[in-house]
């Protein structure tokens, strides 16, 4: 690598991380992000990204060798470019729309010995079927020949203080030996273990499958969480029981429904290509997408029986959600189930307010007032539900101040663990409420 040039295209949640990282070991990075308005907020300084905080980002500016540009001419002659650009879907669909754009902008580009690896989720053979062609078209290159060409699934984890870019393995592939030595050689650089993979299939497969796997659980726990309500069990003491086998179980909790970038798409890939290619169905992601896509409803029917117990109509009632993220201490609200639930209460009638100190207002569902988690507003409300738990969400306040409480996280603390029988046609008295001598109720999902 003559002068170290690297492009990551797309400065989002995984491209932004990548260039970061690299300028610290380095690189000397043009970040391509075409939003006009994120690339003027790199420019400026302002991250939008919470794992890269402004100083960070400061910091490479000032090194000079980050450059955040909607200009793909200033990545001209470089050694490795990094795509991190959407996959979302589309009506059910992959939308390799913005992946397309790339990799035509892209294509003039790349020079003989240069890299480029695909890092968005998508299904297993999009790096050789679809990107390669498009950059042996506008190069006029052959790629694993003239220039490398790769696939590494990104890991990232936002807000998780523990694993992050740099300590988690990664998983790298190439379009033959030659490439998946320059593929693993870029990653050696900023991180610490790679994990060679024979093919981009594999890699492409890897990410699916750890997804896939991740949503399937959590639609089995939320499915379970349904039934054992009902049964009159408590399912989170059940769930903490089963977590003490050493062996052979992996815990995973209910919650009001997943959410971001990755849960509720990636496992869609994976059966879209499973049925566009084979003809067949695969069945445990449709299981899972349906258990998953209901859980606001659920949430809904929870608050509509705890209110309705206490003689409360939905509608006029002032319920309080705690977090619209799609999970704890990030601010990303993107397939949120908070938004879900928070529309589907709105339909019903009532007073919705939320308080989330990481999302962006912006970004606020519809028909709801954003507020504070302090004393007055959690005292003022009829409900209040838990959808997410941040870190910066107190929970003393909230048990001392709240009157009733639907907590789909089991975040609340145990003291008022005092419990009530079951809805009444089930007369099993391990019923999940919890009330403390204030009056405080709590329930969880
Ligand atoms: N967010 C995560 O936690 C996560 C984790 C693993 C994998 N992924 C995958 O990584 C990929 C990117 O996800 P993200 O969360 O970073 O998305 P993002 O929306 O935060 O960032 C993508 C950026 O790419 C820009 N962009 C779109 N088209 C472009 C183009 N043609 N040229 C240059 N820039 C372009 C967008 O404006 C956006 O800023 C997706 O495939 C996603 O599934 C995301």
């Amino acid at each position: 690598m003559s002068s170290n040039k690297l492009v990551v295209v797309g400065q989002g949640y995984v491209g932004l991380p990548v260039a970061m990282r690299a300028v610290a070991m380095g690189w000397h990075v043009v970040g391509v992000e075409v939003d006009p308005d994120r690339a003027a907020r790199l420019a400026a300084g302002r991250s939008y990204v919470e794992d890269i905080p402004d100083p960070e980002l400061a910091a490479a500016l000032r090194s000079g060798r980050y450059e955040p540009t909607g200009d793909y001419a200033r990545a001209a002659g470089f050694d490795v470019a990094v795509i991190t650009v959407p996959t979302p879907l589309r009506e059910g669909a992959p939308d390799l729309s913005y992946l397309v754009d790339a990799a035509r902008s892209l294509a003039p580009l790349v020079t003989a010995g240069a890299t480029v690896i695909l890092e968005s989720t998508t299904y297993p053979g999009t790096t050789e079927e679809l990107l390669a062609p498009l950059l042996a078209e506008g190069s006029g290159l052959r790629p694993g020949a003239d220039f490398h060409l790769g696939y590494s699934p990104e890991r990232i984890d936002p807000g998780n203080r523990t694993w992050n870019l740099v300590n988690t393995p990664k998983v790298v592939s190439g379009t033959g030996p030659a490439s998946l030595a320059a593929v693993t050689a870029f990653y050696d650089s900023l991180i610490e273990r790679t994990v060679p993979v024979a093919s981009t299939r594999t890699a492409e497969l890897t990410k699916l499958l750890e997804n896939t796997f991740r949503h399937v659980n959590i639609a089995l726990v939320n499915e379970l969480a349904m039934f054992a309500h009902e049964l009159g069990v408590d399912v989170w003491e059940a769930i903490d029981a089963a977590s003490t086998k050493p062996f052979g179980y992996l815990r995973f909790t209910p919650g009001p429904g997943v959410g971001g970038h990755c849960l509720p798409i990636d496992p869609s890939y994976l059966s879209w290509r499973v049925r566009h290619s084979l003809g067949r169905s695969f069945r445990f992601v449709e299981l899972a997408n349906d258990v998953n896509d209901h859980m606001p409803d659920h949430v809904v029917r929870r608050v509509t029986e705890m209110l309705n117990a206490r003689h409360l109509p939905v509608a006029g009632s002032r319920i309080l959600l705690l977090g619209l993220a799609y999970k704890r201490n990030t601010g990303d609200a993107r397939e949120a189930p908070a938004t879900r639930v928070a529309g589907l209460l709105a339909d019903l009638g009532a007073e919705v307010r939320a308080a989330d100190p990481h999302v962006d207002p912006a970004r606020l569902p519809a028909r709801v007032t954003l507020v504070e988690a302090g004393a007055a507003e959690l005292a003022a409300a009829d409900l209040v539900v838990v959808l997410v738990d941040h870190d910066a969400f107190d929970r003393d306040t909230v048990a001392r101040h709240a009157r009733l409480v639907l907590d789909t996280r089991r975040w609340l603390p145990g003291p008022l663990d005092v419990r009530r029988s079951g809805p009444a046609a089930v007369p099993i008295p391990a019923q999940a409420t919890r009330h403390d001598d204030a009056g405080l109720a709590v329930e969880s999902l």
